[in-house]
């Protein structure tokens, strides 16, 4: 399946199937609405259907990484993998040197792509003024960065 992914920006009318992936996988989306999508990426196959998501809340030289989401029907195909590896060179390009994310239970998979897990009291204050940080994920969340 990989050799078919490709991911795009996201667009509006992308909001709601993004939206219901979120809720289904139990990922915050209740401060999510579509002034986020430009700066979302959705996978898509090669007829161009939607499968699955990923998000950047970009804050200058740190990002946090947010919201990957596969369709559960194109799971263990490379789609994630596909959808981070694309965020994190358009990120680097936009000047971005740091990535955070907050996960409940994806850290072994963020392991795999090279995240490291780091102590609540070491993200960045930029990362701890966004809502996920300090609100949406809960105080367990794992928390993990990486350079870029
Ligand atoms: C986690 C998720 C994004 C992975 O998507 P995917 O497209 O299936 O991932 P990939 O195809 O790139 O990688 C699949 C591999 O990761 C592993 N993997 C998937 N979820 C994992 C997890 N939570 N922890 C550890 N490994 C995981 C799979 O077992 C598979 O391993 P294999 O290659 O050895 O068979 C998808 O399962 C999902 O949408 N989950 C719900 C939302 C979520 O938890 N998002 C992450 C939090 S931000």
């Amino acid at each position: 399946m990989s050799a078919g992914i490709d991911t795009r920006p996201a667009a509006a009318s992308d909001f709601d199937i993004v939206k219901s992936w979120l809720s289904a996988a139990g990922l915050p989306s209740a401060d999510l609405t579509t002034a986020h999508l430009p700066h979302f990426l959705i996978a898509v196959t090669d007829t161009g259907v939607p499968i699955g998501a990923v998000g950047i809340e970009n804050v200058g030289s740190i990002g946090l990484l947010r919201s990957l989401v596969v369709d559960p029907s194109t799971r263990s195909a490379g789609v994630a993998g596909r959808l981070v590896s694309d965020l994190e060179i358009r990120a680097k390009k936009q000047g971005v040197s740091e990535l955070w994310l907050l996960t409940t239970d994806a850290d072994g998979y963020f392991s795999k792509l090279r995240y490291e897990r780091r102590e609540r009291r070491q993200a960045p204050v930029e990362i701890q003024r966004t809502r996920e940080f300090s609100s949406l994920c809960p105080g367990d969340a794992v928390l993990m960065s990486k350079l870029l």
